[in-house]
């Protein structure tokens, strides 16, 4: 268990073990954090001119001030939309406004339900490997929620119609969570036992570590919808998961603030040496693998057998005495089917 590990700072996710956010404001502030939109911005044509956020998740113009009225008007627009949705006409200002304030803490509200039941299911996994067996492939945990300041700057970036019914259906991004593991095995071994879950909807998988981003950037990434069940319906929110090394993840948040230093405008030389150590970073993962299988084949030559804190190698899947593939849900998926059967995009776009 790895309690009390800072988060992860290429994108301030919360470790798992945070406290609760309960308390979330309507601006998700307490969670807020900046995501990393800016890797879609050359991957995806613009209907308005994208501008970069900086690294306090301040929306700027580039040149170090602040940026001018687009995203502002977004804001404008979002608000009177949710105006004319409030009380009635003539109805007191302030009770209109507490009208928009809950409806904006309830749209922010159910994506934190959403990311608490994935959490939770991940906790499950994490906790039942933990207390039955000698090892856990999953080394961490963190999350975020997106803050509305980032939610409204993506809208003006991907120039989503500002409503929240739109948002809901656009921005897949507003609850993170992201999990590490010690081997590359464990990432895809985890996102099956995650995908394979019964109420989880798997819509689009991103397998960049089958085929890294040119800037050498490796994880994996599966956008599920989760019911989250209210007093009167059910909603199904997105949550994005990433899954990755740790290898993999010292990388990215390095990468990240390299990014933030330059402003997006990273040397030549430097993206060289990035591209180069996340090779590296790669081999050390199959190196890593390759040490844990040498051991475990020792292992399973001394006396008293048992699978220590080397964990399974891929091979132990088929045995069935790591994969959980003889419980009440009778199928679990192998990665592939999860990318077949994924509604959206299999494979994400090099950007
Ligand atoms: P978004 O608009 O950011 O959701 O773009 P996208 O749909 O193309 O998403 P993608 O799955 O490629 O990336 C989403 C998230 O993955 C980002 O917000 C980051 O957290 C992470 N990510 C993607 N590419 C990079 C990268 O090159 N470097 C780092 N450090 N993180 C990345
Ligand atoms: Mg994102």
């Amino acid at each position: 268990m790895s309690a009390g590990r800072p988060p992860a700072t290429d994108s301030q996710f919360l470790p798992s073990e945070a406290p609760n956010v309960a308390s979330l404001g309507t601006d998700g502030r307490r969670l807020g954090s900046r995501d990393l939109d800016r890797h879609r911005q050359a991957a995806r044509p613009r209907q308005n001119t994208p501008r970069r956020s900086g690294p306090t998740g301040t929306p700027t113009d580039g040149s170090g001030g602040t940026a001018p009225s687009s995203e502002s008007n977004v804001y404008q627009q979002l608000l009177s939309q949710l105006h004319t949705t409030s009380g009635t006409q003539g109805e007191d200002v302030a009770v209109r406004m507490a009208d928009i304030r809950r409806q904006l803490t309830e749209f922010q509200l159910h994506y934190k339900f959403g990311m608490d039941e994935v959490l939770t299911k991940i906790n499950v996994l994490r906790e039942e490997f933990e207390h039955t067996r000698d090892y856990s492939p999953i080394e961490h945990v963190n999350y975020r929620l997106k803050s509305l300041d980032r939610i409204m700057d993506k809208v003006q970036r991907y120039g989503c119609e500002p409503t929240l019914e739109s948002i809901k259906h656009s921005i897949r991004d507003i609850a993170g969570i992201r999990i590490t593991c010690s081997f590359v095995s464990d990432a895809y071994w985890v996102a099956e036992m995650l995908c394979s879950q019964p109420d989880l909807r798997v819509v689009e998988v991103k397998d960049y570590i089958r085929r890294p981003k040119l800037n050498g950037y490796q994880s994996l990434h599966v956008i599920v919808q989760v019911p989250v069940f209210l007093s009167n319906r059910t909603e199904f929110v997105y949550v994005e998961v990433q899954i990755r090394t740790v290898a993999m993840d010292f990388w990215a948040s390095l990468e990240h603030k390299i990014y933030y230093t330059y402003d997006g405008e990273v040397p030549g030389d430097i993206l060289d040496e990035l591209r180069d150590a996340a090779v590296q970073a790669a081999a050390l993962d199959k190196q890593m693998a390759s040490i844990r299988d040498r051991v475990t084949a020792l292992k399973d030559q001394a006396p008293v057998s048992g699978q220590g804190a080397t964990g399974p190698t891929p091979s132990d899947r088929t045995t069935g005495a790591w994969f959980p593939s003889d419980d009440a849900m009778g199928t679990t998926w192998q990665w592939e089917d999860i990318a077949k059967h994924a509604s959206g995009p299999h494979e994400g776009p090099q950007a």
